[in-house]
């Protein structure tokens, strides 16, 4: 199906979208999709040039709108601030995707670095930043969601959340984390405040953006790396997913045609998770 397809299916008229990391590779693309589906975005991030580059790409003649705002998930104080200018442009935040997140060079393991050297203060970034990074946008946004008894939340976890990859710890357990919150959240939203507030998560095979570049393609000669032809190998599909492949599952569990999912981390990943590697 094609976008356009995917769009005339899938109406979010008048609904209010934050997405963490929306001037990321992912969240950007989230955010054009979405809009496209004439949703109300607000890009939530540390850059907010790079958030006015992600607007500028914005499909034209729908109703959706767009808004950037700075925010930083470790930073509860930055996060009730975004709320109040979001809700001052879009009303209340019916639906906040975690999409801030990610791995960096100096919590992975190398031939010059070696797991007992990872420096503590790169683990605890990667750590913090993927599951309290995931947690604290929850708790302000989701308050809100609370006290009106309805909401969605989208978590982005990992294919590492299933069975963890080499040469990453604290990026796979920060994901493992996530996929087990993510549950946790379900079932708290669920029992305490009410069951229209669903909390899922998706868990996104391999996507090339600058986070994993390194790792899997040659930065001089831009060929794949041994662990690049090891990634496609095992993926049934033969190819690293596309953002646009992610948009399906996401409108999906964002819109109302899954009212009765939540808890569940969607694996978009070629068959990734699905391969033995026999
Ligand atoms: N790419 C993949 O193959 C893949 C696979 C599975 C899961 N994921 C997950 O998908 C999500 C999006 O990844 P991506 O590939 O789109 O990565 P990305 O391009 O690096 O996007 C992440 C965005 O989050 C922002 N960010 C980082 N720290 C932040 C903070 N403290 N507060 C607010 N924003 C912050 C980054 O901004 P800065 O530039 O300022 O850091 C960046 O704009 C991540 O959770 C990632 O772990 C990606």
């Amino acid at each position: 199906m094609n976008l356009e397809e995917l769009q005339a299916s899938y109406d979010f008229s008048d609904c209010t979208i934050l997405i963490t990391g929306g001037a990321g590779i992912l969240g950007g693309e989230i955010a054009c999709a979405l809009v496209g589906c004439n949703a109300n975005v607000a890009i939530l991030d540390r850059d907010i040039e790079l958030a006015k580059k992600v607007m500028e790409r914005f499909p034209t003649r729908v109703k959706g709108r767009g808004v950037r705002v700075y925010g930083d998930v470790l930073n509860l104080e930055t996060l009730h601030q975004a709320n109040e200018t979001v809700k001052a442009e879009f009303g209340a935040v019916d639906i906040l995707i975690n999409a801030a997140g990610g791995n960096h060079p100096s919590a992975t393991t190398s031939a010059d670095l070696s797991f007992f050297d990872l420096p503590l203060d790169a683990l605890r970034h990667v750590g913090d930043l993927n599951l309290l990074g995931t947690i604290l946008p929850c708790q302000v946004f989701g308050r809100e969601m609370a006290e009106r008894g309805n909401g969605v939340i989208l978590n982005i976890s990992s294919m590492n959340a299933i069975r963890p990859l080499t040469r990453i710890p604290a990026y796979s357990a920060a994901k493992a984390a996530v996929t087990n919150f993510t549950q946790w959240l379900a079932v708290h939203m669920a029992q305490n405040y009410s069951p229209r507030i669903r909390v899922n998560a998706i868990a996104p095979g391999f996507f090339l953006t600058e986070q994993n570049r390194f790792l899997l393609t040659d930065k001089d000669t831009g060929e794949l790396t041994p662990r690049g032809q090891s990634i496609l190998a095992h993926t049934p599909m033969n190819r690293f997913g596309t953002p646009e492949d992610l948009f399906g599952a996401i409108m999906w569990l964002i819109s109302p045609a899954a009212a009765f999912v939540t808890g569940v981390v969607v694996p978009i990943d070629g068959g990734f998770s699905a391969f033995s590697g026999v």
